[in-house]
């Protein structure tokens, strides 16, 4: 791969592709590409800008980021209490985290756009039937027929209109619509007196959660300035930039500020899958302005990972580049320290974040795809324990999770076994954390950057 070649938006279109869509019609997918490159942008280059700030403070050590949200978010989830669900537990888990680090939270959801999955087989079977496999809203629908499995290059112009619904209803929240979700009252924190819990635990949760309702009440007590300031809250949407159709059509060049953005999220990310140095990918999201992500399994050697560095971030922009490691429980600590310590030796400026989540997929006997809390929160303290030995240090987390009572994930204090899963289990891809599970969660990451303060 050459950096110094030309880049376009649409340069991608001359390599390789791991996830390549294949329209039957590839007329409609230039008529819809036109038309998305003819709408508004969903976000703007200053808003693009301020996060990546933020992002710079967090490399720094002095921010903490918090990203979460759906594996696949669909568009008939585009309801009002879905997306206010998704805001309380990620406003909720950020004010633990802020509590346990001192520092403030940057909060990124999987939202407003995590519409394309990658696969790892291009179609699936049911009972005898093989049909193509399901690669999110923006490309074909859930629904096990054939017709529903087609891609649909429509699906790219409803999937941002869905995006900018979502958009919209986030931004009116943030700017007061949360009253009552920083009431102490609001919390359910009902998985605390579950009988399976021990009480060392329940201890810390009661008291942590005291201590922050007191510091709500006074934050209150000071006026609604100040607790406007604290729920007046940013929101950053992020998603992963599968589908280099939708991303191209809406980056852009902006007045008045050099390079081109990606308008259709804050926060793009590369996946596991597509992050190949010489790939569409990679070409693509090398001439953003927006900062990016990447994910990195526990395959990626040192060498490479420097030469990611290299073309995403060759000028070591800061705050540009998340690095997202999601290595698995068992593989963390052999997997992650020579990484931190390549980049270290570099002197890359990068923010180190642990995807806790896709390492960490079992299925059971029954054949259904679920995570235990215990191994999420493994490779977390794996996580915290490699940045302490190399003396780098864990800039963020990166979760599946949702405000809703799913039965996705096993385990937790409010105990979640396998014969619950079928409860309700509503994930059109990977298990996510449910509110008490990511609550009870934010309790463990914040009890581990308290202890790192002392
Ligand atoms: C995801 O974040 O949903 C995902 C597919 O992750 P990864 O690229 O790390 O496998
Ligand atoms: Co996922």
């Amino acid at each position: 791969m050459t950096t110094s070649e030309s880049w376009s938006p649409f340069s991608w279109k001359d390599r390789p592709n791991a996830q390549a869509v294949r329209y039957e019609d590839p007329a409609a997918v230039d008529a819809a590409v036109e038309r998305l490159m003819s709408f508004p942008p969903l976000v703007t280059s200053w808003e693009i800008e301020r996060l990546k700030a933020q992002l710079a403070e967090a490399q720094q050590g002095k921010r903490f980021l918090l990203q979460g949200g759906d594996c696949a978010e669909t568009l008939a989830d585009c309801t009002p209490s879905v997306i206010t669900n998704k805001l309380k537990i990620l406003l909720q888990m950020s004010l633990v985290l802020v509590h346990g680090g001192h520092k403030p939270v940057i909060r990124v959801g999987r939202f407003a756009g995590q519409y394309a999955k990658p696969r790892s087989k291009p179609t699936e079977s049911r009972d005898g039937v093989e049909l193509p496999s399901y690669y999110g809203d923006l490309v074909n629908r859930p629904d096990f027929d054939a017709d529903a499995r087609r891609t649909n290059p429509r699906l790219l112009i409803d999937a941002y209109e869905h995006a900018a619904m979502t958009l919209n209803f986030i931004r009116s929240l943030s700017d007061g619509g949360f009253a009552d979700l920083h009431h102490p009252e609001y919390w359910d924190l009902s998985f605390v007196r579950h009988a399976a819990m021990p009480p060392a635990l329940r201890e810390l949760y009661e008291k942590s959660s005291r201590q922050l309702s007191e510091a709500l009440h006074f934050m209150e007590a000071l006026g609604e300035t100040t607790i406007d300031e604290l729920t007046r809250v940013d929101f950053f949407t992020s998603h992963e930039g599968l589908n280099l159709h939708y991303e191209s059509a809406q980056t852009r060049r902006v007045p008045r500020r050099p390079g081109f953005y990606d308008l259709t999220t804050h926060l793009p990310w590369i996946g596991d899958r597509t992050r190949a140095l010489d790939g569409a990918h990679v070409e693509f999201f090398r001439g953003i302005a927006n900062p990016v992500g990447v994910k990195l399994g526990p395959k990626v050697a040192p060498d490479e990972l420097l030469r990611l560095i290299d073309a995403l971030n060759p000028t070591d922009e800061p705050g540009k580049l998340a690095l997202i490691a999601r290595m698995g429980a068992s593989r963390v600590a052999e997997a992650l320290p020579p990484l931190l310590e390549a980049v270290k030796r570099a002197e890359r400026r990068v923010l180190w974040v642990c995807d806790p989540m896709h390492g960490n997929i079992q299925v059971t006997s029954t054949g259904v795809k679920t995570r235990d809390f215990d191994d999420i929160l493994r490779e977390i303290e794996g996580n915290f324990d490699a940045h302490a030995s190399v003396g780098t240090h864990l800039g963020g987390v990166h979760f599946e999770l949702t405000g809703d009572d799913v039965t996705e994930c096993i385990g937790g204090g409010a105990g979640i076994t396998e014969a619950d899963l079928d409860k309700n289990y509503l994930t059109l891809c990977d298990p996510r954390l449910n509110y008490r599970q990511a609550l009870e969660m934010g309790f463990r990451i914040a009890q581990r950057l308290s202890a790192g303060r002392a």
